[in-house]
């Protein structure tokens, strides 16, 4: 029987009606039989302070670090904001990716993201891949998930658009294939 895939979801925009987080129930909702998508609530994180970490992760923080070390992968779904990573998902990563064993190395990592404009949050998404360069995760090359028209895209809350559905559906095929590449790998004996 093939194993469980537990994906974490993070989005970048904290607001009720956001496009991105409906991009992540639209993932919940397509994810194929046993994977499961949990999506971290990023909305008591304090501001990042290194003296307030040195005493101790707050609960949020903490709570993040340890939901990323469970899931086999990441899920991102990030807005725009003038032209770069908004500060909710940068600061959320930042409280992830410091020591102890920061749980974003060698973790498996996808990125999709929605705007109403026209360019589907690319430029946001390509900040965001250098990000997990110095974190040394494994991010998806392909498929692209970008976003636009997202008022055209979403009716209620809801992604209703097929193509847009297929290519969500196509990412999480990707993330299990990619997940299963990285459980053999860690069974070999090499590693
Ligand atoms: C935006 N928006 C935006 N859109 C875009 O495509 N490129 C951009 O650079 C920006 N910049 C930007 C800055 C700030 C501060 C805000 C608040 C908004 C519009 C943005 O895509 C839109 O508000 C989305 O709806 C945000 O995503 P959620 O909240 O719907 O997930």
């Amino acid at each position: 029987m093939a194993e469980t895939i537990r994906l974490l979801g993070m989005s970048g925009s904290l607001r009720k009606d956001s496009f991105n987080t409906a991009l992540l129930h639209a993932a919940q909702e397509l994810a194929p039989a046993g994977m499961t998508v949990e999506i971290a609530d990023l909305s008591a994180m304090p501001l990042y302070n290194d003296d307030v970490r040195e005493k101790g992760y707050p609960a949020p923080a903490q709570a993040l670090r340890e939901g990323i070390r469970r899931a086999d992968a990441v899920l991102i779904a990030t807005p725009e904001y003038n032209y770069s990573i908004p500060g909710v998902l940068k600061n959320a990563i930042d409280w992830a990716s410091r020591p102890p064993e920061q749980p974003f190395d060698g973790k498996v990592v996808a990125i999709m993201g929605a705007s109403p404009g026209r360019i589907g949050t690319a430029r946001a998404q390509y900040h965001l891949r250098q990000c997990f360069v110095f974190l040394n995760s494994i991010v998806l090359n392909r498929p692209e998930v970008m976003v636009g028209g997202a008022a055209q895209v979403f009716k209620d809350g809801k992604l209703t658009d097929a193509p847009t559905r297929q290519f969500v559906s196509d990412l999480l095929t990707a993330l299990s294939q990619a997940v299963a590449r990285q459980r053999v790998l860690a069974r070999s004996p090499a590693s």
